[in-house]
């Protein structure tokens, strides 16, 4: 601002024309300013306060589940031993609560424009003949329980699942597959969650991990209830389970 009215030495003739250049010049810069910090200011505000869903769609690829997503507090109860529905060797009620887990049915993907060999519904039930898909979380869900059902192959009959059911070479691929499946799939999701170290006596080495920790998590019955939703209403496609081939 000074700098223009420096240059005042009166308001008229050619030097106060530009003495008004100059002044407008700086009002203008001072205009442009003002509104640079408040837009600023408000974007800020806008990525401050944007919903969870709308955090969730920033920070994620397309989905269309992504819909479904709501975000709860849920305190692990995760210490050495704790019982769970899931947990211990294979009973009728850790093998329903398992199966309910990793939906096994198809759901409509999106459409992709690659010319691959995808599989489309046949138009009887879309008649658009949308792409057959599924969603990750339930991949994955498949495959932990797979290298679980691994584990207990000795305590449980398994064989109705293919990818149990078939030559020792074949299972160690499936299996190794879904290892690296859920690798890349922790990796990916790095849980920055804390948790602190106690002592503890009468442990080998003294002091314990306290597992049980808050996490932040997507309500995965709310996942699961999109996706039964959405899910292909015929036998033929209800009965395809996520995985092998
Ligand atoms: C685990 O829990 C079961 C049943 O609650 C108990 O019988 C067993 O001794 C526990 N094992 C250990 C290592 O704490
Ligand atoms: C796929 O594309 C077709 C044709 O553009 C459209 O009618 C259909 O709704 C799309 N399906 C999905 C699941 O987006
Ligand atoms: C397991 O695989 C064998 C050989 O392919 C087949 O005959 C049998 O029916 C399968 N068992 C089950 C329970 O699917
Ligand atoms: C462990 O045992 C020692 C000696 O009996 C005792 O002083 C200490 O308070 C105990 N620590 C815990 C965490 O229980």
């Amino acid at each position: 601002m000074r700098f223009s009215y420096a240059r005042v030495p009166s308001m008229g003739g050619e030097r106060g024309r530009e003495t008004v250049f100059y002044s407008m010049y700086a009002y203008g810069w001072l205009a442009s300013l003002l509104i640079w910090i408040i837009s600023m200011i408000w974007y800020r505000g806008k990525i401050n306060t944007c919903s969870n869903i709308d955090c969730a769609v920033k920070l994620s690829v397309y989905s269309p589940m992504i819909e479904a997503v709501r975000y709860h507090d849920v305190h692990f109860e995760n210490s050495l031993n704790h019982s769970s529905p899931y947990s211990g060797f294979p009973t009728v009620e850790t093998e329903e609560a398992w199966d309910n887990l990793h939906i096994g049915i198809k759901l409509r993907a999106l459409n992709k424009s690659e010319e691959e060999p995808w599989k489309r519904l046949p138009s009887s039930i879309s008649p658009s003949q949308d792409i057959v898909g599924g969603f990750e979380v339930f991949h994955q869900l498949y495959c932990l329980d797979l290298i679980r059902q691994f584990v207990y192959r000795d305590y449980w009959d398994y064989s109705e699942n293919r990818a149990l059911n078939a030559t020792r070479e074949m299972v160690w691929v499936y299996i190794d597959q879904c290892i690296q499946t859920l690798r890349l799939a922790l990796t990916c999701h790095g849980d920055t969650t804390p948790y602190l170290m106690r002592y503890k006596n009468g442990t080998r080495t003294g002091e314990e991990p306290d597992f049980d920790t808050t996490h932040r998590c997507r309500d995965f019955d709310s996942l699961t209830r999109w996706a039964k939703a959405h899910s292909i209403r015929n036998p033929e496609f209800e009965e395809a389970k996520n995985h092998p081939a």
